[in-house]
């Protein structure tokens, strides 16, 4: 062996292609960020756990639901190695991770020896719990009932169950250890940061209503599902302080559960009083990707069980396009969630299907270009946008894509050498043309709508 690398070098080797150098997650974000993790907080032994036998499964960091999944690394590295990048992890980017005792992953390893399976992450809280975070709501107490109901109850009525103290200042409905027929009444304190009017979202399987200073501020009555369909807003005008709370909640049949945001109206911010809902509840994993910080995002060789290497993009104002490799051409664009893998791609079989989602817009499926072109790679601008290169004997066909007005792509073919080309652009109703001639030395811009 060489010279020891040091903590940041094992970090870059072993963690940044999916955390990012910068800590922050890569893909625009699409991994789960260490810089500012409240996982790498507390216990050490909680990261160690995470670096030996990998995680999978929804998990929440910084206010974002992540349900990807990271492999084993204990395999590949060895103990003083883990030792060297978790207390590089745990410091660096003003992270306020304990230090790793020098025997502690020698030790962890010995215990998790017989682990087969990544972690959970309800496991790893379970074991080694994260510091609570305060949220708006104090003094909270439950009040579980038992009862069927097809409309929100008078609980005032009716005798508890069981009463208690929710220290977390969050409304779980499995505080109630039933899955069917029962109620349950918070009630505690909100805590306005300011005089000013406030936003509540709540929505929740089956009926909830929530109320504040004795005024229903949302309220859903009635047995159904928690998909959005039945969310309420409301709003309210508060003084800073504490304000009485209050939330009713009955669960009949099906999933029990209840989701709540809070923000200050006019902010961008929501502040969540439940845990986050998953985006989505199938048993495959799903990777939902959505644009951050106005960039692009991008995601490659999703289209499982085809023979196309597909590119994904998803752009800040709401359109997608998959570019494929093989017939270098963008291939579908369509609006809306850029993709939850498991939904629209995994176990597809074969053949290019396109999403089931709305607006899916089949440009072409076939190779147009001549025989002697060549996928050349493509580089991204710093907004993430994509440019794809392609070589035609002595010619480059470059061919970019970006946002533009009101939800619409530009996108812009340029050729250089040779002569004239024409190039054919698929589905003519999108494009507004079956086909451009371009010149050497030229480009010329097209604008696709969706609707
Ligand atoms: C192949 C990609 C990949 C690699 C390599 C990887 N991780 Fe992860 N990591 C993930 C994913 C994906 C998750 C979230 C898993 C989930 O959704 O359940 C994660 C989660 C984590 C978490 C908990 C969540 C958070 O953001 O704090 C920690 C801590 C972590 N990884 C540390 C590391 C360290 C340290 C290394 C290097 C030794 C590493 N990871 C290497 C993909 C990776």
């Amino acid at each position: 062996m060489g010279a020891e690398q040091t903590g940041e070098q094992l970090y870059t080797l072993y963690c940044s292609a999916c955390h990012a150098p910068d800590g922050k997650g890569a893909n625009n974000g699409a991994f789960p960020p260490l810089a500012g993790s409240p996982w790498i907080e507390g216990n050490p032994k909680r990261s160690i756990a995470i670096v030996l036998n990998g995680l999978h499964g929804p998990i929440d960091v910084k206010g974002k639901t992540y349900n990807l999944e990271m492999p084993p690394q204990g395999a590949a590295l060895s103990n003083e190695q883990i030792l060297a990048i978790l207390n590089y992890v745990h410091t660096a980017w003003g992270n306020k991770g304990e230090k790793v005792p020098v025997d502690l992953v020698r030790v962890a390893r010995a215990e998790f020896q017989s682990r087969t399976t990544p972690w959970t992450a309800p496991e790893l809280l379970k074991l080694f719990p994260i510091p609570i975070q305060k949220t708006a709501l104090s003094d909270l107490t439950s009040r579980v009932y038992k009862g069927q109901w097809n409309q929100i109850p008078n609980f005032d009525k009716i005798q508890a169950e069981n009463i208690e103290e929710e220290h977390d200042g969050l409304i779980n409905p499995s505080v109630a250890k039933l899955d069917a027929n029962f109620g349950i009444v918070w009630e505690g304190n909100f805590e306005a940061p300011e005089s000013a009017e406030f936003e509540f979202v709540l929505d929740s399987d089956d009926g909830s209503r929530l109320t504040l200073n004795q005024n229903v501020v949302c309220e859903l009555n009635g047995t159904g599902p928690m998909d959005g369909s039945r969310a309420k807003t409301g709003k309210i005008t508060l003084n800073k302080g504490k304000i009485p709370f209050r939330m009713d909640f009955f669960q009949n049949a099906g999933p029990k559960s209840l989701s709540f945001k809070w923000r200050k109206s006019g902010t961008k911010e929501w502040n969540w009083l439940s845990e986050k809902p998953v985006a989505s509840n199938d048993s495959k994993p799903s990777i939902l990707l959505i644009p951050t910080d106005g960039k692009t995002v991008i995601y490659r060789n999703f289209i499982q069980g085809t023979s196309s290497r597909g590119i994904g993009f998803g752009f800040p104002g709401g359109l997608n396009l998959v570019y494929s490799a093989d017939n270098l051409a963008t291939e579908l664009i369509w609006s809306g969630d850029f993709m939850d893998a498991s939904r629209h791609w995994i176990d597809r079989g074969q053949g290019n299907q396109p999403p089931s989602g709305e607006n899916v817009i089949k440009l072409t499926n076939t190779r147009f270009l001549p025989a002697e072109a060549r996928f050349k790679g493509y580089s991204l601008d710093k907004e993430g946008n994509p440019t794809f290169k392609v070589s035609i004997g002595s010619q480059v066909l470059t061919d970019s894509w970006k946002p533009g007005k009101e939800g619409a792509l530009l996108r812009t073919l340029t050729l250089t050498g040779g002569s004239e080309l024409k190039i054919p652009l698929g589905n003519a109703a999108v494009a507004g043309a079956e086909s451009v001639t371009l010149a050497p030395g030229k480009s010329v811009t097209l604008t696709y709508p969706l609707n």
